[in-house]
């Protein structure tokens, strides 16, 4: 059974893509994206530290393979991200004046979003700009650009790439302050008569508590703004959060002490994390109309970035497919949902 055939009529299924995936280095992958997904973001390889090597230089190889591994597999293209205060170039770093800030934030703008315009279904035009109280993070582009910065950002996209769906993209916006900023970005955004077609919402929830109530809301509360709402980066950690980070990190591997579930997942986690995915993926088909897409931050539990954070020597189990590729109970318990609308 594949996941974009079960909801194809509902919103597209993505995944997100490394670089040796693209590549089709990944066994696992190579045989479940075609199969499971009609959408794909780049994991890292489309943020600003990998584009630019240096000021005067981009680097668009992998970009590029990304957007030819989309065209030749059916694969919608979600492009993430423009502009967020992590993972920016090095030599941004050292930039004192505003002026500089300025040129280095339009011209990647323009250079990267002209590129790939009409190429990729959308693009994550801001990433994480919130604190989780709903203020404005201060990163350099607030503190050099003022608090403008943001409208300017979906200005710059909309005419350098006038065809793809623009979003701001952030984490915890389910959660009613965050909620409340992402809101006020939105509306700015268009009062300033400036397009905003989408708010993403990044779903890293964990196991027996994902906020089901707040994401009903949010969703419902986000589309009587007028945007799409996409789950772009849903995960669900299994792993207690009570790890010591001494003790693991002086093992920096898996093992018993440090990681009880280093050999697999107890049965009853297996159970709640397959009713969490459930009832997501049935709160998704209530809001089919207002959802634009699904997408899950990898394609099986090798790949997860929960595996190295917050304490590196990790093993965690968030997403469909186990580290073999297989289904997990949570992949046939979202499948079954196919008929019930
Ligand atoms: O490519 C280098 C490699 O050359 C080097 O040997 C290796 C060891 O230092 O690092 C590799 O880069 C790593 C990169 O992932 C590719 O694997 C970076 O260190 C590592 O920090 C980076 O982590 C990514 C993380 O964003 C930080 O940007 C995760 O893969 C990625 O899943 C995660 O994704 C973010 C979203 O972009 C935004 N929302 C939150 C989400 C989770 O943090």
């Amino acid at each position: 059974p594949s996941l974009k055939e079960i909801f194809r009529k509902d919103f597209l299924i993505g995944t997100a893509l490394s670089w040796p995936q693209v590549q089709e280095r990944d066994p696992i992958a190579a045989r479940l994206v075609p199969e499971q997904f009609n959408a794909a973001t780049p994991e890292n390889l489309m943020k600003a530290e990998e584009l630019r090597p240096s000021w005067g230089e981009y680097n668009f190889n992998q970009a590029d393979a990304l957007i030819e591994y989309g065209r030749k597999n059916n694969i919608a293209i979600n492009a993430h991200t423009l502009i967020w205060h992590s993972q920016m170039p090095a030599f941004t770093r050292r930039i004192q004046s505003a002026d500089s800030l300025r040129k280095f934030f339009n011209d990647h703008i323009k250079t990267v979003a002209s590129r790939y315009a009409g190429k990729v279904q959308s693009w994550d035009v801001v990433n994480e700009a919130l604190n989780e109280d709903g203020t404005l993070r201060k990163s350099p582009y607030l503190n050099k650009l003022g608090d403008n910065y943001i409208v300017d950002a979906f200005r710059l996209t909309a005419a350098a790439d006038p065809h793809s769906d623009l979003y701001y993209n952030d984490y915890n916006n389910e959660q009613p302050k965050k909620r409340a900023g992402c809101i006020e970005i939105i509306k700015k955004v268009k009062a300033a008569g400036v397009k905003i077609d989408g708010v993403g919402i990044q779903g890293h929830w964990h196991v027996g508590r994902v906020p089901f109530k707040e994401i009903e809301e949010s969703i419902q509360q986000y589309a009587a703004l007028g945007v799409k709402v996409a789950f772009t980066e849903l995960d669900i950690e299994v792993l207690p959060r009570n790890f010591s980070g001494a003790e693991v990190s002086q093992r920096m591997q898996s093992d018993e002490k440090s990681n009880p579930y280093v050999n697999g997942l107890p049965d009853s986690i297996q159970k709640q994390l397959a009713d969490d995915y459930e009832n997501l993926f049935k709160l998704f088909l209530k809001y089919r109309d207002q959802i634009s897409r699904v997408t899950m931050w990898g394609v099986h539990d090798g790949q997860s970035w929960l595996n190295g954070w917050p304490i590196r020597g990790r093993t965690n189990y968030p997403l469909l497919f186990d580290r073999q590729g297989m289904p997990k109970p949570a992949f046939y318990s979202v499948i079954a949902l196919k008929g019930k609308k």
